[in-house]
């Protein structure tokens, strides 16, 4: 693995690099970290990884290591959002797979582009929707899918985090500080969590958003994008939902939560507490599911302890290592999003600030 990305002080980068070495099936072995080269150099010593393979770029890094026969197999892009359209085209076109982190690209032109660069190349491109690989929510996706809500009525999905609760861009906040610039996040919050929310209630519901109502605010003033979003939504099934997603929230740190409401019964996920899902149904019954117990096929996989022994955010993003893995050994769960969610995801994006406070379809045109 080549990680692009991930320098010192960075988040996501290192969160790749642990969770793709996790079960052994990948090992990082050079990265293009930084675009300064030093710092590049100095995340290549703090990862441990030979330094002559600690490069001052990605170019670099693809170049040097298509001369090796032991050379990376694929790439990792966790550089702000501007950057993924050209990482993911130049390793592509060397032959390398990706794995991208979200969203797809800064623009929907951009995703198209890319889109249709996925679907000509010769490795697989995948992107990291983080929250796809916990096990419970891979066992809401099967309750869903097995018909144990009954016709799914109503999703309602709500990602509030309340980092951005003042303009810490101004303070030189890496994070806020690009996340905050439209030439390189393309879209605020909407584009940075509620892509997740909105991956995440189609991923599990089994549905597809087909039309939407998107109030997208920003309550910092001074701020460049938005940072407050309110969405309704509607399922191609008639189903309604509800997606809100927020950095304002004070006093929120991750608060990812998903319901789904089916005829029968209902499902509550929780990222904070991620090891339960609860299933209430029509008579006032709750149940309790937890990781390690007796679920699903595709949650035990996803599982590595056994019950009471608390798993988290970097065993779900190391099961999308090991989807990974298996893929590029030829062998596809299909639980990994594509070129064609990620195109989904910038479709809701740009329509989300386009149509600002319309109703709009959600239309994915290549
Ligand atoms: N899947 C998730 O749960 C999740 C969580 C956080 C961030 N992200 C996504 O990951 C990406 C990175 O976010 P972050 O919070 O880690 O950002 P960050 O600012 O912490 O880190 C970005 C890193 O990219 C490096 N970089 C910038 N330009 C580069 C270049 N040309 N070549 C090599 N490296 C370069 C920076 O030096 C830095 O180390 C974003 O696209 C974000 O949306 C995803």
């Amino acid at each position: 693995m080549g990680l692009i990305g991930g320098g010192p002080g960075s988040f996501i980068g290192a969160v790749h690099r642990l969770a793709a070495e996790m079960d052994r099936e990948i090992e990082l072995v050079a990265g293009a970290f930084s675009t300064d080269p030093a710092r590049s150099h100095e995340a290549g010593v703090g990862y441990r990884i030979d330094p002559a393979r600690a490069y001052a770029s990605w170019t670099e890094m693809i170049t040097q290591e298509r001369l090796r026969s032991d050379g990376v197999d694929f790439v990792v892009i966790a550089t702000p959002n501007h950057l993924h359209l050209p990482a993911a085209i130049d390793a592509l076109d060397a032959g390398l797979a990706v794995m991208s982190d979200k969203p797809m690209t800064a623009t929907l032109s951009e995703a198209r582009t890319l889109a249709a660069k996925a679907a000509s190349a010769a490795r697989p491109y995948r992107l990291s929707y983080t929250y796809s690989g916990y096990p419970l929510v891979r066992e809401a996706r099967r309750q869903v899918a097995e018909g144990r809500l009954g016709p799914v009525r109503k999703v309602v999905v709500e990602y509030s985090q309340g980092w951005l609760a003042r303009p810490i861009e101004a303070e030189g906040v890496k994070q806020a500080g690009w996340r905050t610039e439209p030439a390189q996040a393309g879209a605020g919050c909407i584009g940075d969590i509620g892509v997740h929310a909105f991956h995440l209630a189609e991923f599990t519901a089994g549905r597809r958003v087909t039309r939407f109502c998107a109030d997208l605010n920003t309550l910092v003033p001074g701020r460049k994008v938005d940072d407050d979003c309110n969405v309704l939504l509607r399922f191609d099934n008639g189903a309604t939902g509800a997606l809100i997603a927020s950095q304002i929230a004070v006093g929120e740190r991750n608060r990812l939560h998903l319901r789904i409401y089916g005829e029968r019964a209902a499902l509550e996920w929780r990222q904070e507490q991620p090891n339960t899902l609860a299933i209430r149904d029509l008579d006032g019954t709750e149940t309790i599911l937890h990781a390690g117990t007796a679920l699903g096929s595709e949650a035990i996989a996803a599982t590595r302890l056994p019950a009471g022994h608390p798993e988290g955010f970097l065993e779900a993003f190391a099961n999308l290592y090991r989807d990974f893995a298996r893929l590029l050994a030829g062998e596809d769960n299909g639980l990994l999003a594509d070129a064609s969610e990620g195109l989904r995801g910038m479709a809701f994006i740009d329509a989300a600030q386009v149509a600002d406070g319309a109703w709009t379809d959600l239309e994915i045109s290549a």
